[in-house]
This record gives C-alpha cells, sequence and structure tokens, in this order.
C-alpha cells in the first residue's frame, strides 16, 4: 500500500513538473514571439469575426464554402487572430475539418505564422456540428443535481468540438436564474448561488482537465461577466439595477469559483449594470476580475459589444472612444465581429496615446498563450486523433441518461403515474410532434427551430409513446412542428377524447434563444390555455408535459391536471426520457432548480427573506409570503424516501472547524430510484437580514426498495456566509439551522 501510494505520490510530482515546465516554456516561446510583433500584428490578434466575413455569400451560406480573397483579407490583411461561429446552421465534421484547414493554411502567409483560435458555442452539446449528440440544457442539467453526469456530457460536447477542429468553447454560462422571464433562463443552472458554482466548477474543469493540449480538452469561457441575467424586465440585454452587495451574494460567486477551477477564458456582459456598460467597467473587469478574483486568462467581448459602447449604450460618443474604453478597461479580444473596424480604431488610438503600448502587450501575451496552452504552435490543424472521437454510440445512452436524470414530476394525484400500457393514449398539444420544442436554443442553428438539421432518428414525444405501447393504443390530433394549426384545434381535440382512456397534453414553449426569445408574458399562450381546458372538458385524465425553458404559468390549469410532468428541453433524447417516466421504465429523480412561480406578482425565491415569508397582512389580504405553485427542490418519485433526524458532529462549532451532519435515508416504498438530499443553513439572526435558507450541499444517492442509507455532509464556515455591509463575505457568530428535507437542527458558531 505504502509502496503504492508513494509511487502516486512521485507520479502527480512528476506531472506537476511537468506541467509547470511546460507553463514556462510556453510563456518563453510567447515573450519571444511578442517582442517580434508590429503594433498591426498585434491588434490583429485582439480582433474576432465571425464566419459570414469570409464565407461565400456571408450569412446566406449553406455549405461552409470559404471565399479566398475574403479569407486572405481576414488573414493576410487584417491579421486576424480569432474566429468564431457558423453561418446559416451546424455543418458537418468533414465541413469544419476543411473550414479550419484552409484557415489555418493561410496563416502560413503571415509573416509570424501565429494560429487562429476558433470558437463555438457549445452550450448543451456540440451546437454546431452535424450529428452531434446534445444534452439537457443547464436548467435541465441542474434539476438533476447529479455533478458527475454534468461533467460526462460536458466531455462529450469537448470532444465533438475538438473533432470539429475546435478548441474553444464559449460554455458555461454561470448566469443566475432569478428572473425566469429573462429569455436565456434556460441557459443558466437555475436561482441558486451553490448549484450554479458546484456545475460550473465541474463542467469547467471536464472542458480542461486533461489539458488543452490533448484532444479531449477545449478552453472553457465562462460568461457572461457579470449580472447579465438581472435585467430588470428580463429582456435580453436591457439595463441592469443591482447594488454590489447583491451583486457579490449571488452573482459573483460562479464565476470566483470558475476562476479557481482553471477557466482559460471569460466572456462579458453584453448589458448595462447601474448605468455603465460592463465592457467599459474597469472597476468589474480589471479591479474585481483581474485583482480581486485572480482571473489571468482572455477577456472577450460578447457580440459586437465594443461598438455598442458608442451605437447603442452612448457613452462613447465616438467608434474609436468605444474601442479606447472597451480595451483600456481590460477587455483583451473584441468579438467584432462583422467587420474589421476594431483592428483599424485601436490602431488609431495607439497611435493617438489613447491606449498604451502595456495594454496591447498584455492583451496578446495572453491570446497567445491560450494559443500555446490548446497546442495551436504544434499542430493548428484538426486532429485525427481527435475525429475518432465524434459520435460514439455511448453518448446516445448518456443523452438519455441525462434526459431520465432531469425529468422532474411535480404531480401524480393519486398515483395516476405511472400509466399501464395497454390503455388507449391521446398524444395532443403543440410539443407532441415538435422536436425543436424538446432541444432548445442552440440546436444546429443559434434558435434550434429549423428540424431539417436535427439527426433522422431524434423522436418526437408522439413517436417515442407509439414506440413504448404500440401504435395501436396511440392516437393524436396533432402535426408536425410546434405552430402546426392543428395542433391547436380545441374541437378535434374533444371528439378524438372520446376513443382515449388518457391524454397526454404536450404544451410549453418551441425552442428561442436570447433576444428573439424575449416574452412580455409569462403566462402560457391562451390557445394552449384553451387546448387544456378542451381536453379537461372531455372528462378523461389529463396529464401535463411540459416542455419549456423558463417556468410559463400554469396556475390556471394546474388544478384539473391529474399529473405534471416538467421535461424541460432536454436534448436529443427528451421525448424517449418522457415515455419511460409516464410509463413506469424510469423512476423520476429530477428536482426543481427553480421557484415555479404561481403568478406573475409573486416572483419570490426560496431563499428569500424573513418579511417575505411573514407579511403584514391587512383585511384578510391572501398574501402568505412564499408561495410557489412548486417550490425550489420540488420533485416526486414513484417511491417515497423517509429521513430520519439529523446527527451533528457538534452543537458548538468554533472558528474553522468542519461540521459533520449526517442523515439516514430509507426507500419506504416498493421501486429502487435515486434521490437528491439537500442540505440547507439558515443564520437565524444576523447583521443583515439573513435568507431564509440557503442551499450548501447536496448528493444525489440511489436507494434500492427497502433500502436505508447514511448520507453525510461536512461543512465549515463558509457554508454559514452572507456578504455583509462593508460588501466582506462574513460568518457572524450565533445560532443556526441545518435543515434537510423537513429535519432541523440547530448548533451554535463562535
Ligand atoms: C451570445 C454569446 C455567444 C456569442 C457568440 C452572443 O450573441 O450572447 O453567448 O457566445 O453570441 O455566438
Amino acid at each position: 500500500m505504502m509502496k503504492q501510494l508513494s509511487a502516486f505520490f512521485i507520479a502527480v510530482v512528476v506531472s506537476a513538473t511537468a506541467i509547470s515546465q511546460q507553463n514556462k516554456t510556453d510563456l518563453q516561446r510567447v515573450e519571444t514571439l511578442l517582442k517580434q510583433m508590429t503594433l498591426e500584428e498585434k491588434v490583429g490578434q485582439m480582433t474576432q469575426v465571425t464566419l459570414a466575413v469570409f464565407a461565400k455569400g456571408g450569412w446566406a451560406n449553406q455549405d461552409g464554402e470559404l471565399d479566398p480573397a475574403l479569407l486572405k483579407k481576414a488573414i493576410v490583411d487584417y491579421k486576424v487572430g480569432s474566429m468564431l461561429n457558423t453561418t446559416a446552421h451546424a455543418l458537418s465534421v468533414e465541413t469544419w475539418t476543411k473550414l479550419i484547414t484552409q484557415i489555418q493554411d493561410e496563416t502560413k502567409n503571415t509573416r509570424l505564422k501565429v494560429p487562429v483560435i476558433y470558437g463555438l458555442d457549445g452550450i448543451h452539446g456540440q451546437t454546431y456540428t452535424l450529428g452531434s449528440t446534445l444534452f439537457p440544457q443547464n436548467i435541465g442539467m441542474a434539476a438533476t443535481r447529479n455533478p458527475e453526469l454534468a461533467k460526462a456530457v460536458t466531455k462529450v460536447a469537448a470532444k465533438e468540438l475538438r473533432a470539429s477542429g475546435v478548441r474553444w468553447n464559449f460554455a458555461p454560462v454561470l448566469d443566475i436564474g432569478r428572473q425566469p422571464l429573462w429569455s436565456r433562463f434556460p441557459e443558466t443552472y437555475g436561482e441558486d448561488v451553490y448549484i450554479g458554482k458546484t456545475m460550473g466548477a465541474v463542467v469547467i474543469k471536464s472542458y480542461e482537465e486533461d489539458g488543452l493540449r490533448n484532444p479531449t480538452a477545449v478552453a472553457s469561457c465562462m460568461k457572461h461577466y457579470l449580472g447579465y441575467s438581472a435585467s430588470r424586465t428580463g429582456k435580453d440585454r436591457t439595463p441592469i439595477y443591482l447594488p454590489e452587495i447583491e451583486l457579490r451574494e449571488y452573482y459573483l460567486p460562479q464565476f470566483r469559483e470558475a476562476v479557481k477551477a482553471g477557466a482559460s477564458t471569460i466572456m462579458i456582459n453584453s448589458s448595462e449594470i447601474n448605468g455603465e456598460p460592463v465592457h467599459s467597467n474597469k472597476y468589474l473587469l480589471t479591479d474585481v476580475l483581474r485583482k480581486e478574483l485572480g482571473f489571468e486568462g482572455v477577456i472577450v467581448t460578447d457580440w459586437e459589444d465594443i461598438k455598442r459602447l458608442y451605437n447603442w449604450h452612448h457613452v462613447a460618443s465616438s467608434p474609436r472612444e468605444a474601442v479606447t474604453m472597451g480595451v483600456n478597461a481590460g477587455i483583451d479580444m473584441s468579438m467584432v465581429p462583422g467587420d474589421f473596424s476594431f483592428y483599424d480604431l485601436l490602431i488609431e488610438a495607439v497611435k493617438k496615446g489613447e491606449v498604451k503600448m502595456s495594454r496591447i502587450d498584455d492583451a496578446v501575451k495572453r491570446i497567445l498563450l491560450l494559443k500555446m496552452k490548446t497546442g495551436l504552435f504544434d499542430n493548428p490543424y484538426p486532429e485525427p486523433a481527435a475525429a475518432t472521437n465524434f459520435g460514439k454510440p455511448e453518448y446516445q445512452t448518456l443523452a438519455l441518461d441525462a434526459a431520465h436524470e432531469a425529468m422532474t414530476l411535480l404531480k401524480n394525484e393519486n398515483n395516476i403515474l405511472p400509466l399501464p400500457k395497454n390503455k388507449k393514449v391521446l398524444v395532443a398539444g403543440p410539443s407532441a410532434q415538435s422536436i425543436s420544442a424538446l432541444n432548445g436554443c442552440w440546436s444546429y442553428t443559434w434558435q434550434g427551430k429549423e428540424e431539417q438539421w436535427y439527426p433522422a432518428d431524434s423522436k418526437t414525444i408522439f413517436q417515442a409513446i407509439a414506440d413504448k405501447v404500440g401504435a395501436a393504443n396511440v392516437i393524436t390530433t396533432t402535426g408536425k412542428g410546434f405552430e402546426n394549426p392543428v395542433n391547436f384545434d380545441a374541437a378535434a381535440l374533444t371528439n378524438a377524447a372520446v376513443n382515449a382512456d388518457v391524454i397526454v397534453l404536450c404544451i410549453g414553449e418551441n425552442a428561442y434563444a436570447e433576444s428573439p426569445g424575449n416574452t412580455r408574458e409569462l403566462a402560457l399562450d391562451s390557445n394552449q390555455v384553451t387546448i387544456a381546458n378542451a381536453a379537461y372538458k372531455s372528462g378523461k385524465p389529463v396529464i401535463l408535459v411540459l416542455t419549456e425553458g423558463r417556468p410559463r404559468f400554469i396556475t390556471n390549469i394546474e388544478p384539473t391536471a391529474k399529473g405534471i410532468l416538467m421535461a424541460y428541453w432536454s436534448g436529443k433524447k427528451t421525448a424517449e426520457a418522457i415515455a419511460d417516466v409516464l410509463f413506469g421504465d424510469y423512476n423520476p429523480d429530477g428536482i426543481l432548480p427553480f421557484s415555479y412561480p404561481r403568478s406573475m406578482g409573486e416572483m419570490v425565491l426560496y431563499d428569500h427573506k424573513p418579511s417575505e415569508e411573514i407579511r403584514e397582512v391587512f383585511n384578510d389580504d391572501i398574501h402568505t409570503g412564499y408561495n410557489p405553485l412548486y417550490p425550489f427542490g420540488y420533485g416526486l418519485s414513484y417511491t417515497s424516501f423517509e429521513y430520519g433526524d439529523i446527527q451533528l458532529s457538534t452543537t458548538n462549532l468554533k472558528g474553522d472547524e468542519k461540521l459533520t451532519v449526517s442523515i439516514t435515508v430509507k426507500n419506504t416504498g416498493a421501486r429502487d430510484g435515486k434521490h437528491a438530499v439537500e442540505l440547507y443553513t439558515h443564520d437565524i439572526y444576523a447583521s443583515m437580514t439573513p435568507n431564509m435558507r440557503r442551499l450548501r450541499a447536496f448528493q444525489k444517492i440511489s436507494l434500492k426498495a427497502g433500502e436505508t442509507k447514511t448520507v453525510t455532509f461536512t461543512i465549515d464556515r463558509n457554508d454559514l456566509a452572507f456578504v455583509n455591509a462593508q460588501l466582506k463575505t462574513v460568518t457572524e457568530p450565533g445560532e443556526f439551522e441545518v435543515i434537510i428535507g423537513k429535519k432541523k437542527a440547530t448548533f451554535n458558531y463562535q
């Protein structure tokens, strides 16, 4: 044993030494190169353009064919260092391979032959390669409460990106989903800081931990720093008003953790906070991100965001001033991305002394180091070893595992679910024969709506149910595509219901991304409410299946539903996972990563303050504090779990000591099942109004029917902390509660 251990330690030390030697060599190579570079070559490295700039036909390009003259203009004339994106839709591995090869070939015609770093948005799997495997959106992954699963799916995304010749992924999104109106809510890990921190760090390690020279890794990009999701109106890229105390309590911790996890790059929030665009905010970019968080990687803008300092935000009075502001605030690379204006303007700004050469050198050094670390200087071309990692059959199994664990059962009146397989099922609603409504944003196209690009074996809910129970047992009134008018034909639904034993009504949202997903209403469209009411009127039991990226109000149609399954946008295997849960081939174990709101006037989150819990009540006012339709952490199973009492290692925790919290969990039902155990803490009195509870740990366990397991957590004072009036994260002495399920235990901290 000793021998094994010492061999292990020697191996660790040797590999750590090798890594630091590699880092030193990379740095020396970068410094040597930087010394040889002209201002123009340096500024070119800071310039990122989109594929439409040099593809034949621009945005309309369908086949990934490049225009050699435009490619030359970008790489040789403008010395562009980075490129991104696709044009109309996803491309094949072969097309990406050809395209990246052409780009890198063109760099050989430049003086210093610096390779291009290409970036794509592999948000839930590799979005822009045809035939890639798509997994649940982050909101669904958060429902799994299974970081190991998040790690596994991310690894596949990394491999499929790299197989496409791409070494930089614009993921993960670390914005926190506290505003359900926000159109990018599905890309978040939900409303809780701890889930965001945990999943974010795991995912970043998974992208990068193999070492970026390895064909299984990609550089990650934590985004969108900072506070992007807190738009006051919920509209994408609209003003945010956030006091710094709130910024530090809820929005910054995920980024702090992600920096520690080793994220190589970061992308900036396109919006403004308290009247200041983040792209020109030196305090957030340099003082907080660089100095306080210690981030050393590349800071890239989001889409057109330097230009927008002038033409949108109006804080710069000219395009050049916009460039100066952004770069001086700390931006290293500009996602320009539709032209070369940034290049011309930055050169001008440096010549006029508005931007110092030292700032340019600092930015370029980071960019070149990223290129060194990703192995581009050794071999910039798509790697044959990476290509073999594309589209492996086991990715499909993983996609099903992830979709299974995302499924969140919200209602099961009189155990109507699981359904027997010999009943006649009417499958209705707009998502019944839609693929896009199961996958959502960033799915083979930016908006995810064009179904012709999805893999041919993608199933609809209707198909998956028919496959399970036999075509003879399934009827439908729906047609292909979410928006198909027949899907909203209430009379047809009522007629068809006569022949059915049960109705599975598939409603929710079709795919959308970013601003096109803006909505004025969280209420479901009235035509969906109409068909729900038609289904109820038939008198047959109705199961609602919700395929949606954010919680749409179902309050008015919820009481009559016998069962409700929240499916989110869970990727390639969403339909199969839904069918498995509905018919009992999978026992659901997902739990909500957000508070499912009851109404627009009740957007209170689980970690609310005491005055949101006990409100002043006059005139029998119905307001009763935190009263969502379904609370954060809610999700039913086909079995039942019972908790024992909480055991604490001490009731007097001191200083940096650790507190061990254990609890027994028994599966008291007749089925095996998985279960996420969540530990919350509650600071009872504090100098700032304490949250009623904060999630501090979770563990997902598997229990056979009748089995009992003890779950043990270790927490310390950091798990009791909050941001105080001086903006410091502190733990104040006093009484605390640990809460697991309905069980509580108290202890003192000194
Ligand atoms: C989005 C980013 C994305 C970028 C490049 C922007 O519109 O906000 O999340 O990485 O486009 O596609």
